[in-house]
């Protein structure tokens, strides 16, 4: 289908095409650059355009896909760096340089690349619709491979196989294929959706600890600026315990994403021993890349985790940040003159987010497996203010709120999320979970602590009015531990080899420090003295 351009407005294009349909992809202008259409109306087609539209000009040619913008899914994601549009970043540049050159067309897999193929069905075989017919071995990974239509398997291969060629044909001449497309912004189906029960574990004594998160759960991190949300999204990433990570760099600083990439080159998972980079993709859509593939990244990095949770694995999918995601949509609402909803962003973006975070989930797949897609998103409200229009939408749709906390930052409290306001509400059901898995006295430890920093709260009030003299002893006590808890047990430098912590050790950390105050706390009542007894407790 082809037309041309009849308008220009910042990052969309009208287009006189008859026959578009919503969502359909397009190459615009001479340039070819990709688009996506997004409004239909009697003003002709309005596409977003992926790519900067200046030098684009009214009259240029445009030509429709036929068909929705979508991921290419199959073996060789692991490892790879992608843009939003899922080009494979090092492959550019390897052969234009460090920018993609605007309408450039890669493919997102290896065609050429030869993989293990391991069959698990015969010639003769039935095959149904959704029903796993062999596996490749990918990067310590078993990448299932499922059946996209019903048959009997005419012919099947053996070792070696690539993307470029068939892995089996039915009788009939139909054939499967190792890889496929699918439509980013359509979820992959799923036959039954549970309640989140397990953790998902950081690695972070305060989030397993405090606010754990489950696996298929969802998390915001909202932080001023400076609050360590890049940071602490990249140690979850390196640590948490799941089989794989999608993460996306969403309009935050080329570099930090570089030298990501580079330490997850040398680091090792340290539950199984891989490389990082083998069981990570990255989408990155830095500051410094045309801002409308922003509003496409997330979609097609949660495509690609949906993928991996298909095939019965556990996968992380985080993001930093989703305002920047936010602000992008807003751009695209200001071009096309859309009604402005607070502070400008359009009325749907509550709406739009919380069908992202219904991605997530733990899911019976169709193929009967258990998967799980968990999110965890940073959030950059402007000036802190957690009032704004993006952090109430994620607010609202997230099951778990670790807030960073300017004032712990500037401390030099990390990670510095708040313990008072943020709150998890997968809490009960994973103190729960960890009770009966690590320590059965996990639950009344984390209340012990919760109940020591609030009472060291009280205090500190009390202090400023009658000075620190007028405490009593038991209450310099409660301070004493609090204050360790903050610095010992809370804070957790993700630069040392501190960076991250099992389950088992944090609450091996917190028991030690709070048993130590359970006995002093006894002497005391006995009538020892608390110098002795503080001098003796660090
Ligand atoms: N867990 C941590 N351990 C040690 N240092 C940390 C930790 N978290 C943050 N920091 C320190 O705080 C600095 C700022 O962190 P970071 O870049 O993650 O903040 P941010 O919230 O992403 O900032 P921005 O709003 O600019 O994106 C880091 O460079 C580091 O020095
Ligand atoms: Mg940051």
């Amino acid at each position: 289908m082809e037309g041309k351009i009849t308008g220009i407005a910042g990052p969309t294009v009208t287009l006189a095409m008859p026959g578009l349909k919503m969502y359909d992809r397009v190459l615009v202008g001479a340039a070819r650059l990709f688009g996506e259409v997004i409004r239909l109306g009697p003003e002709g087609a309005v596409a977003q355009v992926y790519e900067s539209t200046r030098g684009l000009g009214v009259g240029e040619p445009a030509i429709s896909l036929g068909k929705p913008l979508t991921a290419r899914l199959g073996p060789g994601l692991l490892g790879a760096i992608y843009d939003g549009l899922q080009r494979p970043l090092p492959e550019v540049a390897a052969a234009t340089g460090p920018f993609v050159l605007p309408g450039s067309q890669w493919p997102a897999l290896d065609a050429e690349r030869a993989w293990t193929f391991v069959p698990l069905k015969q010639p003769g075989d039935k095959v149904a619709v959704d029903e796993v017919y062999g596996s490749i071995e990918e990067d310590g990974i078993r990448h299932l491979l499922f059946a996209d239509q019903a048959g009997v398997i005419a012919t099947m291969a053996r070792g070696p196989i690539t993307l470029a060629q068939p892995v089996a044909a039915l009788t009939g001449g139909a054939t499967l294929v190792a890889a496929q497309d699918w439509p980013i912004r359509t979820p992959r189906p799923w036959r039954r959706k549970f309640s989140p029960t397990t953790p998902l574990v950081t690695g972070q004594r305060v989030i397993d600890f405090l606010f754990p998160l489950a696996r298929g759960g969802t998390a915001i991190l909202p932080g001023g600026f400076g609050t360590g949300k890049t940071v602490l999204e990249q140690a979850i990433a390196k640590f948490a315990e799941v089989d794989v990570v999608v993460y996306v760099g969403c309009g935050e600083r080329g570099n930090e994403m570089a030298e990501m990439l580079e330490e997850f080159a040398t680091l090792t998972d340290p539950w199984t021993g891989r490389t990082l980079r083998r069981r990570t993709v990255m989408v990155a859509n830095t500051s410094n890349m045309p801002v409308a593939a922003r509003e496409a990244s997330i979609y097609t990095a949660v495509t690609m985790a949906e993928y991996y949770r298909d095939q019965g694995y556990h996968v992380l999918l985080l993001a930093d940040s989703i305002s920047r995601w936010a602000e992008a949509l807003r751009e695209i609402s200001a071009a096309l003159e859309e009604m402005p909803g607070e502070e400008g962003y359009p009325t749907y973006l509550a709406s739009r987010l919380a069908s992202f975070f219904a991605r997530a989930g733990v899911v019976e797949t169709l193929g009967g497996k258990i998967g799980s897609l968990s999110m965890i998103l940073s959030v950059s409200p402007p000036g802190g203010d957690l009032t704004e229009p993006t952090t109430q939408a994620c607010l609202r749709a997230a099951g778990a709120f670790l807030m960073l906390d300017t004032a712990l930052a500037h401390r030099r409290h990390f990670p510095a999320i708040n313990w008072f306001q943020s709150y998890s509400l997968y809490d009960q059901a994973m103190a729960g979970y960890f009770g009966k898995e690590i320590d059965p006295a996990w639950a009344a430890l984390k209340r012990q602590a919760q109940t020591l920093l609030q009472r060291e709260e009280k205090l500190r009030e009390v202090a400023e009015i009658v000075g620190a003299e007028g405490l009593q002893d038991l209450d310099h006590l409660v301070m004493h531990t609090a204050a360790r808890l903050r610095q010992e047990f809370l804070c957790q430098n993700s630069f040392a080899a501190e960076a991250f912590s099992t389950p088992a050790l944090t609450l091996k950390k917190a028991a030690m420090l709070l048993t130590q105050h359970t006995v002093a706390e006894e002497r005391l009542s006995r009538g020892e003295f608390l110098t002795d007894l503080l001098r003796e407790m660090v």
